[in-house]
């Protein structure tokens, strides 16, 4: 009997699945869109994703390099038919459009820190957006970046105490040095607090990847509903560390009184005003700590994570072109001779070759692989006048029009020069490692100057060597983000210095 009703289930499962298929294929060729079957017909890319160890942002090169000169590419995401977004005009459109603000997460209502500024849609998300932008001007960049300063000369410490940290484990050690910068110059959390390491160990969980980690975040993707109505969450286990921290946090700089502008004071300042309302759409929030701690762990993981992975992407590639990194030492130890041994922040600014080495370095290695955004009303791509009704998701790319040779000539070769006056032109959409349009990174300038910062310190005081494994650089299987693997990168101490 037991046997007998596991076949029929399993035989209505299949039945059932195959529809689902045929009718998202149907669905996209009724509106003259090609259909990527891939390996599966009901949750497209997902599917190798789950099954194999690419990285997703890997699947979608694949699907990009077979259809490059079609507008866009339909699949299926479960229930949901999806679009792949090749044409430039047409990322454009949706990266720009206001009627694609979302970025098509969904989570419920007792996951507190999903409800941040990523993860946020519609209404809120304009409204979280406005009261969030002020944390990052260039004045508060400026305050902020003594404090960066700072821990980055206690980082540069660190590596001539710890000879060990100077051969191996890169990665690891840069996201150290992330983390005590981000939640000093931007919470006002110091080193030796108990916060940070607990935090380190967060930040590195929250997105990565694992078999459970992995099955939630397709099953978020290809049907939010479902993921929803199970009540399903990204970041329980995380919750009561993190937002009992901050309330600490909030609570310690209230009696402090101190007013350093970043972002716990914008925090308190929103909870001394009350209800928060957004001038346009009225809509209305209540600026309680669990909503102001969400904001804070995005801000503290995005500090991490992709800032990590940016500095030891232009790591790796000044590591392994010994001309280029000559020329940036020279550009870098004037800047210091300069301003009497130390880094000011106008001198950081005035740094341009870097500035260009970052450039290119973030086009061969951008922290995040590919966007999402959902359209909220339905309308038509321009090119090809393709309808996307209200309720789709569209995939947008990002590494793989930085590696397309159409648009970059000779796209694997480190060029930094690419980004020079004369040869710059107006990429667009074609260039993005921090996004684009409505939902670009919030965090850009803040994230370039930590960055740009830690570099210049680093090779003032450093030669750097990249070790690179038998069978090339890799990338991890990782969910949106580039993880660089089979690479390490060797700090060797510089004798002569100007
Ligand atoms: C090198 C480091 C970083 C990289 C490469 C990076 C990249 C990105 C990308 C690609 C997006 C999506 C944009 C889009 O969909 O158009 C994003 C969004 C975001 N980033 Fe960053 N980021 C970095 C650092 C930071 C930092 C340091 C912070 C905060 C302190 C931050 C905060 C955010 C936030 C809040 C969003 C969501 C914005 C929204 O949806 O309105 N990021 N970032």
């Amino acid at each position: 009997m037991f046997l007998f009703l596991s076949l029929v289930v399993t035989v209505f499962i299949l039945t059932f699945a195959f529809f689902i298929g045929c009718y998202n294929e149907r669905y996209w060729k009724k509106r003259g869109v090609l259909f990527d079957k891939g390996n599966n017909n009901i949750i497209g890319p997902y599917w190798e994703f789950l099954t194999s160890n690419r990285a997703l942002f890997e699947i979608f090169g694949d699907m990009y390099r077979k259809y490059r000169n079609e507008p866009a590419v339909g699949f299926s995401t479960l229930f949901a038919p999806s679009l792949f977004i090749i044409d430039p005009k047409n990322v454009q459109y949706v990266l720009q459009g206001p009627m694609f603000i979302d970025r098509g997460v969904d989570y419920h209502k007792e996951d507190y820190l999903a409800d941040n500024l990523l993860f946020m849609s519609g209404d809120r998300w304009k409204l979280m957006r406005q009261k969030m932008t002020p944390l990052f001007t260039p004045n508060k960049l400026k305050n902020m970046y003594n404090v960066i300063d700072k821990r980055t000369q206690d980082f540069v410490q660190f590596l001539h105490k710890n000879p060990e940290k100077q051969k191996r484990n890169t990665l690891d050690t840069l996201a150290t040095f992330c983390c005590n910068a981000i939640g000093d110059a931007v919470f006002g959390v110091r080193y030796a607090s108990k916060f940070v390491s607990p935090f380190l160990d967060i930040s590195r969980k929250a997105f990565a990847s694992s078999w459970w980690g992995d099955i939630r975040f397709t099953l978020s993707s290809v049907s939010p509903t479902i993921f929803k109505a199970f009540k399903i969450s990204f970041f329980k286990e995380f919750e009561r560390f993190f937002i009992g921290a901050m309330k600490q946090v909030f609570r310690q700089r209230e009696k402090e009184g101190s007013k350093r502008h970043d972002f716990s004071d914008i925090c308190l300042s929103l909870q001394r005003s009350g209800v928060m309302k957004h001038e346009e759409t009225g809509f209305q929030m209540q600026p309680t700590d669990e909503l102001m701690a969400a904001q804070a762990f995005f801000f503290f993981t995005a500090g991490v994570d992709p800032t990590a992975a940016g500095v030891f992407g232009a790591m790796i590639e000044i590591g392994r072109h010994t001309e280029i990194q000559k020329r940036l030492q020279e550009e870098i130890d004037e800047a210091f001779y300069n301003n009497n041994g130390e880094l000011t922040y106008d001198a950081v600014i005035g740094l341009e070759y870097l500035d260009k080495v970052l450039t290119e370095s973030l086009r061969i290695f951008p922290p995040i692989g590919f966007s999402t955004r959902r359209c909220t009303e339905t309308t038509y791509l321009p090119v090809g006048n393709i309808k996307v009704d209200k309720g789709t998701k569209l995939y947008t790319p990002v590494y793989s029009y930085h590696h397309d040779p159409e648009y970059f000539e000779q796209p694997h070769v480190f060029d930094p020069e690419r980004f020079s006056d004369d040869r710059k032109q107006n990429l667009g959409v074609l260039y993005q490692p921090f996004g684009f349009g409505t939902r670009i990174c919030i965090g850009m300038r803040y994230a370039k100057l930590q960055v740009k910062s830690l570099l210049a310190h680093i090779l003032h005081n450093f030669n750097l060597k990249s070790v690179i494994g038998s069978g090339g650089i890799k990338f991890g299987k990782d969910q949106i983000q580039l993880r660089i693997k089979n690479v390490d990168v060797e700090y060797i101490p510089r004798k002569l210095r100007r």
